[in-house]
């Protein structure tokens, strides 16, 4: 045969293949999402998450020993709040001294090197499990950033390093963006959740947090999943108005979006690699209808090849242990 070109020999051995891989994923792109709740010597399994837990500070503060050992250096932190502490101002996420905020304070004081990011949204304290204020079913936008801002205020007191919006109210990156600078917290950064989506794929994580709407459902602030040039104008407002980092999610039904985020910002993409794609993978490995190992480490390089530099995922310490070399 008369073939010139032969591209499988750039694959004909470990090494070399090596040698010509395009994309790489590290430890470091990692971060890990955690769920804390109050009491002690507590971690609940989460049904739909096999392998990732609701843990009670004391208990979060060793498997943070863990988690670090294994070289992950940034965490995204959720609250599990019970029922009666919800209300529909989301109350709680501003006060200060909750178990919340006393547990970012404790992570920094233990692990300083390690990044923590936090979640601002109302959906975990809204007894409505929104996340804006609710008035006549309809969510006000406007009313709701200037929770957000307290919300943040709070979390940035608290030793937050980087500051979630997952809300996507209009014009919050702007709003939590100056009231911090305003307060002095000019040194906390903002990845901002800009292309998040009204997706199937959040259910284990309601979850987790026990926090489902109570009605209806959040079409009216998450978008389209049929829509990508509006990813496009959300990212743009994000970036005009101050976010470090942007965020797409989930991840992998919207690879097109990290790759046209990636194309269009000069600034770091991020993906969150969901609660559902998670389970996904699990339920299946769990089946021996897949291999789980491999399904994982395939996703998270798919995530990053698409254009993502960092991704959040509950498969952080999974990977890291194979990246490690185990
Ligand atoms: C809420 C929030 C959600 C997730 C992160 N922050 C759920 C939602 O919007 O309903 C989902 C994360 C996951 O599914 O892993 N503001």
């Amino acid at each position: 045969m008369n073939i010139s070109r032969r591209p499988r020999r750039n694959r004909k051995s470990s090494a070399i293949r090596d040698l010509v891989q395009e994309t790489t994923l590290q430890v470091s792109d990692f971060i890990f999402p955690m769920f804390v709740q109050e009491g002690t010597n507590q971690k609940i399994e989460v049904k739909s998450m096999p392998g990732i837990y609701r843990f009670s500070l004391d208990n979060l503060l060793e498997e943070l020993k863990e988690v670090t050992d294994l070289g992950i250096r940034a965490i995204d932190l959720f609250p599990n709040y019970g029922e009666s502490k919800k209300d529909r101002f989301a109350s709680e996420s501003y006060k200060e001294d909750t178990f919340y905020l006393k547990a970012i304070t404790a992570i920094k004081d233990k692990f300083p090197e390690l990044a923590i990011m936090t979640d601002a949204a109302m959906d975990p304290y809204s007894s409505d499990g929104h996340d804006g204020l609710v008035e006549n079913e309809k969510i006000l936008n406007d009313a709701t950033l200037e929770i957000l801002a307290k919300m943040t205020l709070a979390q940035a007191k608290a030793g937050a390093d980087i500051i979630g919006p997952s809300d996507m109210m209009d014009g919050r990156i702007g709003y939590i963006r100056s009231n911090l600078d305003l307060n002095g917290f000019t040194d906390v950064s903002i990845m901002s959740y800009s292309a998040k989506y009204a997706s199937a794929f959040y259910g284990p994580f309601r979850d987790a947090l026990e926090s489902a709407p109570k009605f209806g459902d959040k079409k009216t602030y998450q978008m389209n999943p049929a829509n990508k040039r509006e990813a496009l104008l959300e990212a743009q407002l994000d970036f005009q108005e101050g976010a470090d980092m942007l965020m797409v999610k989930p991840a992998l039904s919207y690879l097109d979006i990290i790759r046209l985020l990636h194309e269009n910002f000069d600034i770091p993409i991020a993906a969150y690699n969901v609660s559902g794609e998670y389970a996904m993978v699990k339920a299946a490995a769990q089946n021996g209808w897949l291999d789980g190992e491999r399904a994982m480490m395939e996703v998270l390089m798919s995530i990053r090849r698409a254009g993502a530099k960092c991704i959040l995922t509950y498969f952080a310490k999974e990977a890291a242990v194979i990246l490690n070399g185990r």
